[in-house]
């Protein structure tokens, strides 16, 4: 990481009243929660085809459900690290704030983050695969758990490949994003649209784009800045930084 570009970027935040800080699944690894696409990434063990698609499921819930019980159990476990407490000073500090976060595991709200879009949707929400019965539910749940209303088959409260994103959350992040005088990039490769053309919307409105990654990613050399190693390390000295 180049020691002047983190000393600008900090200035910058500091001096920032409007943020947008997209995360992905590289904010939650130093919870201990695996990545999707890295060397030790789910999607290298698993085909997302075969578990993070409605007709997967429609064939297979079983195995869907497998994964999704097997997913709640791992990440119930883990806790906020400090990325997620960062990105929480800044929802506190900044004036006009949005996170907008690709992970379903519900981190950023254990961490104190108010101001934030869930645009994958939650681990932690049960919907029926039928009719409109939704709950937030954190318990272990049966192998193929049952809608109380009309007794079809429950699903994960997550978007999955090819469906459109959870209602209101794409108007919403264009209108912050289009505002923003700062957009964040941090820990996602860049990979999955719409999240990947955020940093776009950002710069055609004049926002200073900044990425946090562990790695290079496809948007890198579009970004203004780019700062690379670990979230849980740069968060908390960037926001350090931020006066009140
Ligand atoms: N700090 C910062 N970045 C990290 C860290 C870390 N500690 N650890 C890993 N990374 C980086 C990786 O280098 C990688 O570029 O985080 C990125 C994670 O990328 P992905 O695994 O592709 O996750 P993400 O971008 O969130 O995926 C987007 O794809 O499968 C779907 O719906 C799923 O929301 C997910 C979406």
């Amino acid at each position: 990481m180049v020691r002047a570009h983190m000393e600008m970027v900090k200035a910058l935040l500091d001096g920032s009243r409007s943020i947008v800080a997209l995360t992905g699944a590289g904010v939650s690894a130093g919870s201990g929660i695996p990545t999707f696409r890295g060397p030790d990434g789910l999607w290298k063990k698993q085909r997302p085809e075969d578990l993070a698609r409605v007709d997967a499921f429609s064939q297979h819930p079983e195995l869907v459900w497998e994964f999704y019980n097997w997913r709640r159990e791992k990440v119930g476990q883990c806790t906020p690290n400090p990325a997620h407490m960062a990105l929480a000073g800044m929802d506190k500090q900044v004036p006009n704030f949005l996170l907008i976060t690709q992970n379903v595991d519900g981190l950023h709200t254990q961490a104190g983050s108010h101001r934030l879009m869930e645009m994958h949707g939650s681990l932690w929400r049960v919907q029926c695969s039928v009719c409109t019965y939704a709950r937030e539910d954190r318990s272990s749940l049966p192998d193929m758990p049952v809608c109380p209303v009309c007794g079809h088959l429950l699903r994960p409260g997550v978007v999955w490949f090819g469906e459109p994103l959870v209602p209101g959350v794409l108007k919403v992040a264009i209108e912050a994003i289009s505002s923003a005088d700062i957009f964040l990039s941090i820990g996602t490769s860049n990979l999955v649209q719409p999240a990947a053309s955020f940093y776009q919307l950002a710069k055609d409105h004049g926002a200073v784009t900044i990425e946090i990654n562990s790695e290079p990613t496809p948007n890198t050399g579009l970004m203004d800045f780019a700062l690379h190693g670990k979230a849980e390390d740069i968060l908390p000295e960037l926001v350090l930084g931020m006066s009140d």
